[in-house]
């Protein structure tokens, strides 16, 4: 067959259909601080007064007010990880919480349409426990260097070294990296799923100051991987050792991504949601969250009598989904977020062990 044969004789390639084709696209509304708008969100203002001031809300209230408007509209969930800033955090999103509570709830939503206020693994993983729903992504920049730290043909070699050694993948990786994995875990629950196992020896991948923190609870041996969250990885020890001997009675909480020498000096290491409930339990009168910066400003308005000192570092990942990308998503229904299916199915056992795991 001749070159010409073939263009004259093939099909026009099908283009495969996009949420916009799907579920069609919106007109931009009026982004105006009209009286309506003022007496519509003043309840919600009320729960970021500490973080925006007055002056500021007329900027963010049409914004909030169109989305929660369009997502009834549209039929859809949104879903904040803790890290998401107070205007998302308290005025917009649905449900809120760690990445294990997103990864439960994502289960769990009736609406048809999932936004992830959150970073791209987080959206991935939402839609591989919901291929029939449309996920989208406000931002598909929105990465994390642990996630960029670690190929599928990475695993496939670590696993070749390590025959028989059962993998545990945070699950701050690509479906790619999910589909080589037995079960995957988050902070809250590394140490629980690495015991579960029979083997005494655990591929903990590939946050490699996790896995060492996870060693410190456990008899196996841990192996793991070079990888490092560029947000955790910044707080020192020597830091936060000046914080205490300046204040004694100071209360100092730390995100298990940090090196283990920093968690040596904390008073308690948990996921966000574990951080939190310790705040909103102990009500310590001074607390340093040794975190992300906009976790403090998310808790601080829900326990009073606490002061928050903020030594934070800011994901830029995370600060990648802003209001106006957000209503771009309900408006545009972009970025939809998309799985190979052949990988897909393989990811979602490692991910369903994990949510269907008890603890
Ligand atoms: P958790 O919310 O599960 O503690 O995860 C923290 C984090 O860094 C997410 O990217
Ligand atoms: Fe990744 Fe760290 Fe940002 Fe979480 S905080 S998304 S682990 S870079």
């Amino acid at each position: 067959m001749t070159r010409l044969e073939t263009s004259v004789n093939a099909r026009p390639a099908m283009r495969a259909q996009t949420a916009a084709d799907r579920f069609g696209v919106l007109e931009r509304p009026e982004l105006t601080y009209t009286p309506a708008v003022a007496r519509e969100t003043a309840h919600l203002y009320e729960r970021v007064r500490h973080h925006i001031p007055e002056i500021e809300w007329p900027v963010y209230a049409p914004y909030v007010h169109a989305i929660n408007r369009l997502k009834k509209e549209r039929g859809a969930a949104i879903l904040a990880h803790n890290y998401q800033t107070p205007e998302i955090f308290h005025c917009i999103a649905d449900i809120a919480g760690d990445s294990l509570q997103l990864a439960r709830e994502a289960t769990l939503v009736d609406e048809q349409i999932i936004i992830q206020c959150g970073v791209h693994f987080m959206a991935e993983t939402s839609k591989l426990l919901n291929m029939d729903k449309t996920v989208l992504i406000p931002d598909v920049k929105a990465g994390c260097s642990l996630s960029d730290s670690i190929t599928g043909a990475d695993v496939r070699l670590l696993k070749e070294r390590y025959p028989g050694v059962p993998v545990v993948t945070y699950v701050n990786t690509s479906a790619e990296v999910k589909a080589e994995t037995d079960v995957c875990c988050t902070s809250s629950n590394a140490v629980a799923i690495c015991e579960s196992f029979e083997s005494d020896t655990i591929l903990c991948i590939p946050d490699e100051y996790l896995a060492m923190n996870v060693a410190k609870q456990t008899k196996k041996k841990i192996l793991t991987w070079k990888g490092h969250c560029e947000v955790h990885e910044r707080f020192t020890a020597e830091e936060l050792l000046a914080y205490k001997e300046a204040d004694p009675t100071i209360e100092i909480i730390g995100h298990p991504e940090c090196h283990p020498d920093v968690i040596a000096v904390c008073d308690y290491s948990g996921s966000t949601a574990g951080m939190i409930n310790y705040v909103k339990d102990r009500r310590p009168p001074r607390v340093l969250l040794v975190t992300e910066c906009s976790m403090a400003s998310n808790i601080e308005s829900e326990v009073e009598g606490v002061e928050f000192v903020k030594p934070c570092n800011l994901c830029p990942h995370m600060k990648r989904i802003t209001l106006p990308k957000i209503l771009d998503s309900l408006l545009f229904m972009t970025e939809e977020v998309l799985i190979d299916p052949a990988i897909a199915d393989r990811a979602r056992l490692a991910v369903e062990r994990m949510v269907n795991m008890k603890n």
